[in-house]
Parts: structure tokens; sequence; C-alpha cells
């Protein structure tokens, strides 16, 4: 057998070195302050039991999709996901792709065309980035959340000859920081510009809109989002991922879309086990669960307030609240201490984040007690003295 290529060697040398190189971790019993499961649907006995009922009513037995979805694997559960997901989230229609990471790959590597331009937040998330970098398109990043450099890049970007279509892409709740650009100004500024805005949702669903939406519909002019990324690993619960937007949208994807064609469809157990979701997250637990959330938030942010350590959080209403603790070393020997003390909260290190910006992300969830709140802060303030 060969040796291990030497320039791959060197670059896991490299993140030995850096106190960054990533391995598997073993859950062991922490309180979860780390994971998306921010309604606790994952463990929820009720959706679990939904689902299996829902199976059985549909007499679906099967275990896997048996093919792509283009040609064995879209079973019937697919067509009945497809129909609810647009009334849940009024969007014209819904593709169901395998995963977040899929949806992003499959949307920004086949509908940017060589001629168009994509101008994207540089805090946006690894999967989009992937799929811009198999586009023909051009792409330019924008400072985050900053409508005037976005507005800068965008003159910089457009020749008086250019006659393509330009996408703006963002996230309504960014996965590193928790928090969120202007949509609305966003939407204003797309629609006066004649862009597309393409928002992906991952973080925003469940948890943000009257019944759990995101947070593009709570916006009045959410049909001229030209499309949602929404995901359902999170808060959801579940696994899969679909694109929201035109008919035409969904018929171009079915067409073009890589991620989407080469692929074995979900297994019906999972598409399932989303619609259950979709169904539980309406539900009076699933308002409750929402409440809960919302409510572990407000206490949060209120704990670290007291406690004077809200300056060296990024400020975020979301479920996910990062403090900053530059250098991957120091980063680390601070998310072990809080591990040793029983809380599961991770250490994000650069290259995930850019150098000087490590930081602890803490990700809140309807099951966290308040107590667990309150502890996890004081130990972390006793750390930082
Ligand atoms: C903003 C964002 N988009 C997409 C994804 C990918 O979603 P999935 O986990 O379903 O592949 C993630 C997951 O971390 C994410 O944070």
């Amino acid at each position: 057998m060969r040796n291990f290529p030497s320039n791959l060697d060197a670059k896991l040398k490299k993140r030995e070195q850096e106190d960054a190189l990533r391995s598997l971790p073993t859950n062991g019993n922490l309180v979860d302050f780390s994971s998306n499961d921010y309604l606790g649907f994952a463990t929820n006995d009720t959706l679990y039991a939904n689902t299996f009922q829902l199976l059985l009513n549909k007499g679906i037995s099967h275990n896997g999709a048996t093919g792509s979805r283009l040609i064995s694997g879209n079973h019937n559960l697919y067509k009945d996901l497809e129909v609810d997901l647009p009334a849940f989230f009024k969007s014209d229609s819904a593709l169901v792709f395998n995963s977040g990471y899929d949806a992003n790959l499959g949307f920004f590597s086949a509908v940017p065309q060589r001629g168009d331009i994509i101008l994207f937040d540089e805090l946006i998330h690894a999967s989009i980035r992937d799929g811009i970098l198999l586009s023909n398109a051009k792409n330019y990043k924008f400072k985050h959340n900053s409508l005037a450099d976005l507005e800068e890049k965008l003159s910089q970007a457009i020749s008086k000859e250019f006659t393509g279509e330009v996408y703006i892409v963002t996230e309504s709740i960014f996965s590193m920081d928790g928090d969120s650009p202007d949509i609305d100004a966003l939407l204003k500024f797309t629609k006066k510009k004649g862009c597309h805005l393409v928002v992906d949702e991952a973080h925003a669903i469940g948890v943000f809109g009257t019944q759990g939406e995101g947070l593009v519909q709570q916006n009045k002019a959410y049909k001229e989002v030209f499309a949602r990324i929404v995901t359902f690993g999170k808060a959801m619960g579940c696994h899969g991922a679909a694109v929201l937007g035109s008919e035409r949208l969904k018929v171009y994807l079915i067409n073009f879309s890589h991620s989407f064609i080469y692929t074995t469809g979900l297994p019906p157990h999972s598409v399932a086990t989303i619609m259950a979701a979709f169904r539980f997250v309406t539900s009076n637990q699933g308002i409750e669960a929402r409440k809960l959330l919302l409510g572990n938030i407000r206490h949060f942010k209120n704990k670290a307030k007291d406690l004077k350590l809200q300056t060296i959080f990024l400020p975020s209403d979301s479920a996910i609240q990062c403090c900053l603790i530059p250098g991957n070393e120091n980063v680390k020997k601070v998310a072990a201490k809080l591990q040793d003390k029983g809380f599961n909260v991770k250490a994000i290190l650069s290259p995930t984040v850019p150098e000087g910006e490590e930081r602890l992300r803490f990700c809140l969830h309807a099951q966290n007690s308040k107590e667990e709140i309150g502890l996890v802060l004081q130990i972390l303030s006793g750390c930082l003295k």
C-alpha cells in the first residue's frame, strides 16, 4: 500500500500545530448546549409515535427509496410533503432535497449562469460557498450584514454592458454568529436593483414566525424573495431540506440540479418524519416548545447581562449565542472546563471562524432549564476571571 500522500500529511500537521485538528467527539451525558435540536423534536416520543402512525395509516413499510427521485425513488409521501410545505411556508412550490448541504450545493451550482453575478455575505455557510464554487457565475462577497458594502460591491461588479442576472445571498440567522440581516431593507434593495434575493433559513425555521415559518415570511414582501432554503435537521429535529420558490424554479432544479438528480431519494421514514414534524410544530406541544425556547433565549441574555458578560457576546436574539474568546488554545480550554462541569458547549475554532474571532457557541433549547442556563454562565464567568 502506498504511503499517505505527503502533501495531505503536511496539511494535517499544520492543523495540529495550529491547535485546530478536528476529531469526532464522543457525546457523554452532558447538558445540551451544542446541538441544533432547538425544540427537542429529535428526541420527542410523541413525534416518533406520530411518524410511525403516519406510515401505518399510509400502509408504507418500505425501508429505502430505491433510487433517484427521477427514476424509482419518488414515493408517494414526497407528493404529500411537497403539498404540505408550500401551504405552511406560503410559497408557490417546494422541492425536497436530501439535506441542507445538498440543497445549497444543488441550487447555487445550477441556478446562477455564466455571465451572471452572485453577491454573498462574507459569513455565508460552507454549503453555499461550495455551491458557488461549482457555478460558472462570477462571485463577490460583501461585508457581513452591510447593505452599504453590498451596494458598493454591486456597482463595482456591474459594467455598462452587463446583461446578466444578479443573485444576492444571505442567511436569516447566521450559523456561527446567531445574528440576522435587515431582510426588509435587503428586499427593498434587491427589488429596486432588479436582483434576486436568496435566503438560507436553516436556523430560523421552527424558531421564528407565527408558526415557526422563519424570518422571511414575517415580511409582507416575502413573495418577492427568489428562493428560500429551509432545512429540517435543526429545530424540526429530523433530516432533509427544501428549496421554496416558483413552480418554474422547481421544474428548473428537477432538470438541472445535480445534487437532486444524481442521488438516492430520502427513505419513506425520513419523509414521514418531516411531515409529522410540520404537523407537530403547529400543535399545542410545538407551540409550547417554541415559547419555552424564546423564554430561554431572553433568560440567557438577561443572565449574561447580570454577570457583565454581554460585551463579549455577539449581539443575537436567536438560539445561537456566541462568546468571543480569541485564540484556539484559549477557547478550547474554556470549553473543556465547561464540559468537565457537565455542560456540552462547543468551541468554534479558526479557520471555521476568522483568526482572533474564535468563540464558544451556546445553542439554546426549549428543553434547557433556567437553572442550567444560570449555572453554565456562572461557570463561564468564573473561567474568565
Ligand atoms: C446556514 C446553514 N445552511 C445549511 C446547512 C446545512 O444543512 P444540513 O445540516 O441539513 O445539511 C447548515 C448546517 O449546518 C447551516 O447552518
